[in-house]
């Protein structure tokens, strides 16, 4: 395994990759990984020869006043996580590398899918996002890209752009990695206090919840926002800062849930902001 900080010795290295005719998977992250990242990084090794994971906490996609300076990273720690699976090349590169002096182009998924859920709490952060990776599809060049079902609303932002903007890479989605209590795994996790941690299952237990609902055939979204509410507000650290459930292609909110939907969250624990969700097939 190899760990590049630079973008040319990394395309050096890629030219080469590609002479031999070799597929490349590619994980972006921010690194702090866990079995959420290494899921995506097992499944990229899977179905191509060489895996690349990018570990950069993006400035751009972090709102003022939001975890960007305090963002939890240790190299040391990842490199030995990423060679435990068996990927090949880390890509780290200081932010001044991704954005030197004078950057001044980005990319802005426009419309519906950015507009609601994360998009309207944290403004700009969709258009750090598309631009980061794009910047990081523009150097690597992959054949099929990764990313996790647990930030659902990225993985339509993402492909969203890779088809406006003719990126010849395959998106693959992946299912979200959970603790034995249900809490989606998330680098965040790490803020928690143990109380925090512990009353933070039931944001997974009230997707539960909606999911049975509509297994028994509730359709009304507002019934099911409320059952949810209700249940995540006996966690007393809860601050709920959106329940929604929309469209899983278009994230447009619906009041009568039909077809494939998306039931979003974002709930804050103290200052630790988690977000959650589940997508459901109500065509039946
Ligand atoms: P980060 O939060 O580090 O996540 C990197 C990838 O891991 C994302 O695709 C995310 O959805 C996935 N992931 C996180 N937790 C997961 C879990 N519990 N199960 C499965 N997958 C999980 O998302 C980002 O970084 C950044 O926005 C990035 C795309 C790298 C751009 O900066």
């Amino acid at each position: 395994m190899r760990t590049f900080f630079t973008i040319s010795e990394l395309r050096d290295e890629l030219k080469q990759i590609r002479k031999e005719g070799k597929t490349i998977g590619f994980v972006p992250t921010m690194g702090y990984l866990h079995e959420g990242h290494l899921s995506l990084l097992k499944r990229a090794k899977a179905e191509n020869d060489v895996i690349i994971i990018s570990i950069f906490v993006n400035p751009t996609q972090f709102g003022r006043g939001e975890d960007f300076d305090s963002y939890p990273n240790d190299l040391e720690r990842d490199s030995i996580l990423v060679e435990s699976v068996g990927a090949d090349i880390i890509f780290a590169p200081l932010v001044r590398e991704m954005y030197p002096n004078g950057y001044s182009t980005f990319v802005d998924v426009e419309g519906t899918i950015t507009q609601g859920l994360c998009g309207r709490q944290r403004p700009g952060h969709f258009k750090g996002v598309a631009t980061i990776v794009s910047k990081l599809f523009n150097i690597i060049d992959p054949d099929a890209a990764y990313f996790g079902q647990k930030d659902a609303q990225q993985v339509c932002a993402i492909e969203q752009m890779v088809k406006d903007m003719n990126f010849p890479v395959r998106i693959v989605t992946c299912p979200t990695v959970r603790e034995a209590n249900g809490l989606a795994l998330s680098s965040r996790n790490a803020y928690l206090n143990q109380k925090e941690r512990e009353e933070a299952s039931v944001l997974s237990k009230s997707l539960q919840e909606a999911k049975r609902m509509v297994c028994l055939g509730e359709r009304d979204a507002t019934n099911l926002k409320r059952v949810m509410t209700n249940l995540i507000n006996t966690a007393e650290d809860a601050r709920i800062e959106y329940i929604e459930i929309v469209n899983a292609k278009t994230l447009q909110s619906m009041e009568t849930v039909k077809e494939e939907i998306l039931i979003a969250l974002a709930v804050c624990f103290g200052k630790t902001r988690l977000i959650d969700n589940i997508r459901l097939d109500c065509k039946s």
